[in-house]
């Protein structure tokens, strides 16, 4: 999928300007910059939440405008920001609202959606929970049923904006792990924002940086990031060094303390 000379915004507003980028097939894409940068916005009018004010969004070679929403929906699956369930809903509806786009007028309900939303809530360890309501739930457990919906729907590009918002680091790890495996697996295209640049860079193939509503650099984590990109970006002051685990750029913030001397 990529974007051509995509511009987004509300209203008069431009937040994201002039986009052409390749979002890799069978590749597992992760966007960062700061809050506010324009990330959700980018993200949303990639699943045609948002109408572009210019420019278009490719997909399989088509526009995503002039291609009908049902194919679009069985094609690209989205995770939105602080998703919001409807009122009383129980978990197990919830996931299975993931299938409507399989569904149609002569092709009601069948084994093969079971399955699918059996195999997303047993994939983020949900299965449990499934006659619970929604909105009784914390805000991890919430948050792994958002995903489990997500990947009821089985398409071939999945976009998540801050998956693992709420999880704790176990769970974090979890879900970035499960998405690797979606794409291992059965080569999904991922898409995903993520704060966490330490996760980003070791999960990421290719790594998207915004600042402003723009794309400053994008490529493999470790031929783009360095601890000047990140100071630009980020204005924060950092080391960069290879993460002990993965061998892919960890980021350390320097702060205002914490100073130790070396070659002591
Ligand atoms: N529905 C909306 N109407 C008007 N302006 C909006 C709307 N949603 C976002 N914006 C504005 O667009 C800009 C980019 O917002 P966006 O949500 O894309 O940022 P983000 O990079 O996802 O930030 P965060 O890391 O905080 O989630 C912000 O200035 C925001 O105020
Ligand atoms: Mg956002």
């Amino acid at each position: 999928m990529k974007t051509q000379n995509l511009s987004l915004g509300y209203g008069e507003r431009t937040v994201v300007g002039d986009l052409s980028l390749e979002l890799p097939t069978g590749r597992i894409t992760m966007i960062v910059g700061p809050n506010a940068c324009g990330k959700s916005t980018f993200l949303r009018g990639l699943a045609r939440l948002l109408p572009p004010l210019a420019g278009a969004v490719l997909l399989d070679g088509r526009a995503l405008a002039e291609t009908p929403s049902r194919e679009i929906a069985r094609k690209l699956g989205i995770l939105p920001q602080g998703p919001i369930a409807p009122d009383g809903i129980t978990v197990g509806d919830l996931v299975g609202r993931g299938r409507h786009p399989h569904q149609g007028l002569f092709r009601r309900w069948n084994a093969e959606d079971d399955a699918a939303v059996t195999q997303a809530l047993e994939a983020t360890g949900t299965l449990e929970l499934t006659g619970r309501a929604v909105d009784e739930l914390s805000g991890g457990q919430r948050q792994r049923v958002w995903i489990a919906m997500a990947l009821a729907q089985r398409t071939k590009v999945l976009l998540l904006d801050e998956p693992t918002t709420y999880l704790d680091v176990s769970h974090q790890v979890e879900v970035l792990d499960l998405l690797t495996d979606l794409n291992q697996r059965d080569g999904t295209t991922i898409v995903a924002v993520l704060h966490d640049l330490n996760l980003a860079c070791r999960y990421a193939d290719h790594l998207i940086v915004m600042k402003n509503g723009a794309v400053v650099v994008a490529g493999e984590p470790g031929s783009v990031v360095t601890a000047s990109l990140v100071e630009e970006v980020f204005g924060m002051p950092c080391r960069i060094v290879p993460d002990p685990v993965s061998r892919t750029p960890m980021i350390v913030p320097i702060g205002r303390h914490h100073v130790f001397e070396e070659n002591q």
